[in-house]
């Protein structure tokens, strides 16, 4: 119908991608075979039957593992334009794109193997595309201020930086010093913060690493005095609907808290995080919520602005789409 299409056509931003979670079966399979990787799984089917998730940690053994046949620049290109392609053929004008380096140079992969071949297929894609270097939270500070180092030879390839992985008991202060070098650096500040963990942990990521936006950031109702301030700040949160309900943050897109997100005031935002792990890229999203949810052409309008609004982008550029 119209709302369809109107979801479907509208230009939009994409804030909340993980590019190894783009990785799709069949791929992972074509690579392993290249690279003569073995794998776990006798087959495509087989590999996709396992994507049965009941929490965020039983998800990321899995994601870590697919990554595992990333080994050449090519691979890393190959992978980036299949999901540039994805985004293209969504309508998503611009991407902010999270890659994990760690999960790379912990198997011998360089750095700059990593950030050539997903900058590469940014350059060759007519999607515009910038990338989010993310720390994973799960591993100590001093790992992530090694993996800062060795980044930042390549500085000009990235704008900002991220936090992500196992969120519970890997609270944002964790990460306070490496996340003042990267401010002192000039890097835009985002973190994964209220998807599994408390409320408390968004008031950290503000207000100790001093992000610009929340990633996720769903458990942010069950504090009214953060709400009320998310509000008033107008900081964005990366919503992920077909992934909050992959991982059990809701049991159903019927219970997810969109609806409620919006009438709060939050600057909210529609984003696919793991598209190749949790059912669907941009327009998926878009689709499987506004189904669920008693949503219309007046939010879908504002989640697109939005969109564009939390973008770090100029504001020249930016003032095209708002
Ligand atoms: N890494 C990839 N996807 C993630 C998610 N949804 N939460 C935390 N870390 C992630
Ligand atoms: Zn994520």
């Amino acid at each position: 119908d119209q709302l369809r299409a109107a979801l479907q056509q509208m230009p939009k931003a994409e804030l909340h991608i993980h590019i190894e979670g783009s990785l799709e079966p069949e791929l992972i399979f074509a690579l392993a075979e290249r690279n003569g990787v073995a794998l776990a799984y006798p087959s495509v089917e087989a590999l996709r039957a396992a994507y049965a998730f009941t929490d965020l940690q039983s998800f990321l053994d899995i994601y870590y593992a697919g990554a595992s046949v990333l080994l050449k620049e090519q691979d890393f290109y190959d992978m980036t334009a299949a999901y540039l392609r994805r985004a293209e053929a969504d309508n998503v004008r611009h991407t902010e794109i999270f890659f994990d380096p760690q999960t790379h140079t912990a198997r011998g992969v360089p750095m700059q193997t990593v950030i050539d071949g997903i900058y590469r297929a940014c350059q060759d894609s007519p999607v515009s595309a910038t990338l989010i270097l993310s720390f994973l939270r799960h591993l100590s500070e001093e790992d992530a201020f090694a993996t800062l180092e060795a980044a930042l030879p390549l500085r000009d390839k990235f704008i900002g930086i991220g936090l992500d992985s196992s969120e519970v008991g890997n609270p944002p202060e964790k990460f306070a010093r490496v996340f003042a070098r990267c401010r002192e650096l000039g890097f835009h500040l985002v973190a994964h913060a209220g998807e599994e963990g408390p409320p408390a942990y968004i008031e950290t990521a503000l207000d100790v690493l001093h992000v610009e936006r929340i990633d996720h950031g769903v458990r942010c109702l069950e504090d009214a005095a953060l709400t009320a301030r998310l509000a008033r700040e107008q900081v964005a949160l990366t919503v992920c609907p077909l992934s909050n309900v992959k991982l059990c943050v809701f049991d159903r897109m019927e219970q997810h808290n969109m609806v409620q997100l919006l009438d709060a005031g939050l600057m909210a935002t529609i984003n696919s995080d793991d598209p190749a792990y949790f059912g669907g890229y941009m327009n998926a999203n878009f689709l499987a919520t506004f189904e669920a949810l008693p949503l219309g052409l007046s939010h879908a309008q504002r989640l697109a602005r939005n969109s564009f609004a939390a973008a770090f982008l100029p504001a020249d550029v930016k003032q095209r789409y708002l």
